[in-house]
């Protein structure tokens, strides 16, 4: 006996190539089998064995996809940056220092004022289709208030990463070297438990390639592994040490050239799009055409931070990617899951297929092209992780 039959699927996207040949894998008037919180049979309706279900949920002809597994996320801090936010609407430019505010108020937070906050953040998420979520530091930068950044982010997601390297915190601005020196040591002995992955905002204002490099290896040496921003704010070295160091992904990387592509095409490294910074920041769009045209792995991610990116919706990035960033609707939404569960180097999220986790939601539209085409609109009717309904 099944747990649960969900059935009468008008569009089923499974990102699985061989079901139709495309990378969306869509299966038209579809059906799919969970048992014990993973899918253990996908096919057309007509084939549905009538068997015991405990539960069967009919989507009533409208449209299921995998769960968005949104890859890149700062979600431990408090206050919000609305003032920096109006001041940018009127022409003052983004730049990475505004972080050291928000590292101000997360300082002073209780324990239980951060975790107020990351909740809510990750319900707002859930409720808008995502069922994996990256969860990142950097908003303590001491040894303490990083221990507690990740030990927060990891009651919510395994998938939880040390960004001590985020700014250059005001009381170490005139030793950046004591401060690389700290990450590299104390701070990392104390959350290198706590965390999966290391990050580092190489660029303009923040750390440079050389440190980058100093920080990659000492995390690496403690059995974290590499993602990188790179490139969000101007042209340079991030993409190629991301690639260097074998990291999952590069992020932002609103700056590229050849090379840049050139070396991305020759990894395993995954380019993931951050398009709500460039809302939120006013910035010129890349085009994400010329990394599909070299065969690159693309991922999308909401990068929902209080500065840059104050946004947890999944659609949202997918209607931006697609109108800003010359994303087909089909790429967007592969990138927006398959995608981003290859930035996190996980194969049992952002596919539905036999063995992989049953996560997805029901949208209220019977084409997932919906998406991209009515942007701001709530498309996303139920939600379930692991053969429970969350949303
Ligand atoms: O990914 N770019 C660096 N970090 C964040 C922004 C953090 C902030 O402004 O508070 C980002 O956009
Ligand atoms: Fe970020």
């Amino acid at each position: 006996m099944s747990d649960l039959l969900v059935t009468d699927i008008g569009c089923l996207v499974t990102n699985e190539v061989t079901i139709d040949g495309t990378p969306l894998g869509v299966i038209y008037d579809a059906a799919f089998e969970v048992t014990a919180g993973k899918v253990s049979w996908i096919g057309s309706r007509s084939e549905v064995k009538a068997s015991d279900y405990q539960k069967i949920v009919s989507a009533n002809g409208k449209s299921v996809i995998p769960g968005f597994v949104d890859s890149h996320n700062h979600l431990v801090f408090a206050g919000d940056r609305a003032t920096e936010f109006s001041a940018r609407m009127q022409g003052q430019p983004y730049a990475a220092g505004g972080i050291n505010y928000t590292v101000e108020q997360t300082r002073s937070a209780s324990n239980e004022e951060l975790r107020k906050n990351t909740v809510a953040l990750v319900s707002e998420g859930l409720s808008s289709g995502t069922t994996t979520v990256e969860i990142k530091s950097g908003y303590g930068l001491s040894v303490a208030d990083e221990l507690r950044s990740l030990e927060i982010a990891r009651e919510f997601t395994e998938e939880t990463t040390f960004l001590g390297a985020h700014v250059m915190p005001t009381e170490f601005k005139s030793a950046p070297e004591d401060y690389v020196a700290m990450v590299c040591g104390p701070m990392l002995d104390a959350v290198a438990p706590h965390a999966k992955w290391i990050d580092v905002f190489c660029d303009r204002g923040a750390f440079s390639p050389n440190q980058t490099r100093q920080i990659l290896t000492a995390g690496i040496a403690k059995g974290l592994l590499p993602r990188l921003h790179a490139n969000q704010l101007e042209p340079g070295e991030g993409i190629q040490v991301g690639v260097e160091f074998g990291a999952a992904s590069v992020d932002h990387i609103s700056h590229f050239d050849d090379s840049d592509i050139a070396a991305l095409a020759n990894s395993n490294t995954v380019a993931t799009f951050l398009p709500g910074a460039e809302f939120s920041t006013r910035s010129k769009y890349p085009d994400a055409r010329p990394m599909f045209a070299a065969g690159i792995k693309v991922a999308i991610a909401s990068d929902c931070n209080p500065g840059s990116s104050y946004t947890t919706n999944m659609p949202l990035m997918i209607a931006l990617a697609v109108r800003e960033m010359f994303f087909t609707p089909e790429q967007a939404l592969w990138s927006a899951t398959k995608g981003g569960a290859l930035a996190l180097r996980r194969n049992d999220v952002g596919h539905l297929a036999v063995g992989a986790k049953a996560d997805f939601s029901i949208l209220s539209s019977t084409s997932y092209l919906h998406l991209a085409y009515r942007p701001g609109v709530n498309l996303v009717e139920q939600v379930w992780r692991n053969g429970n309904q969350v949303s």
